[in-house]
């Protein structure tokens, strides 16, 4: 049965289209349900790789392989219909040349089904970028705060303040001109995300950039409240699934210890 035109899944076009006409909702997920949840109410979900940190309790996404993004790229691509799904590019998989990137690249999107690959990098990045988009891979770039780089970058810091915007909206028109679709934005001050969005003509997606981006992200579980060890500045927390499940999980061994579940309705007759 072929997909009506109202259900259809976005494609990097149509993400494209928004710039300067609707703002583009994007959130991450890394598994089929929470893909379920969000699909009906974003534009763009993001397999991110905060999938190492946020799901897997690494110390950073330096650790990410290929094998976790594939993994959790399929099972977002079993429960998204209508948004585009975004997979991560993983530290070590294409800074190395464009080569080794279109290789990692072509296998994230033939194994998980997904449209687009993500990366981090401006000026240094668009060679790869343009290698990756003339042969057929829909690229979203990433810059300003650049998690792979948090060792180069001394911590997760602010980037692009005083001097060093000039830096970023060279990186900016660098990865707009290679042929990237779209262009996250990330950790840096209001003023400059504002400027940059003026400036580029591809969609800006901000996470703790300025509301003026033509879209925003957030990783899905800081915003529902399950990642609860620490809050950014920049995540505004729209639930306290934590909170909610550890009171749940307290009633449930009360009632376990209690003899109080399993209740008559939970058990089997003869
Ligand atoms: O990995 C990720 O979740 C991201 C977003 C925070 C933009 O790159």
């Amino acid at each position: 049965m072929s997909a009506s035109a109202s259900n259809r899944a976005k494609t990097p076009s149509d993400i494209a289209a928004m710039k300067g006409q609707s703002k583009v909702v994007c959130l991450t997920a890394y598994t089929t349900p929470v893909a379920k949840i969000v699909d009906s109410h974003c534009d763009l979900i993001l397999v991110g790789d905060s999938v190492g940190m946020v799901l897997h309790g690494m110390p950073s996404t330096i650790g990410v392989t290929m094998e976790m993004m594939v993994m959790h790229g399929q099972a977002v691509m079993r429960g998204a219909v209508r948004a585009l799904v975004v997979v991560d590019m993983p530290f070590g998989s294409y800074e190395e040349s464009p080569q080794q990137a279109f290789g990692n690249a072509a296998k994230i999107m033939s194994q998980t089904g997904c449209a687009a690959v993500k990366l981090e990098g401006g000026m240094h990045m668009a060679e790869t970028i343009a290698f990756l988009v003339k042969r057929g891979i829909p690229v979203m770039a990433h810059i300003g705060l650049t998690p792979q780089s948090v060792n180069t970058l001394g911590g997760y810091k602010v980037q692009g303040r005083g001097a060093d915007a000039e830096r970023l909206r060279a990186d900016a028109r660098a990865v707009a001109e290679a042929g990237a679709f779209s262009v996250v934005l990330e950790k840096v001050p209001a003023s400059l995300a504002d400027a940059i969005t003026a400036e580029i003509g591809i969609v800006t997606v901000g996470i703790g950039a300025s509301a003026g981006c033509d879209g925003q992200v957030l990783v899905v579980d800081d915003m529902l409240g399950i990642f609860a060890d620490f809050k950014p500045k920049f995540v505004k927390r729209y639930a306290q699934v934590a909170q909610i499940s550890e009171a749940a999980v307290e009633a449930y061994a009360l009632e376990v210890r209690s003899g109080a579940f399993p209740a008559a309705e939970h058990l089997f007759a003869d």
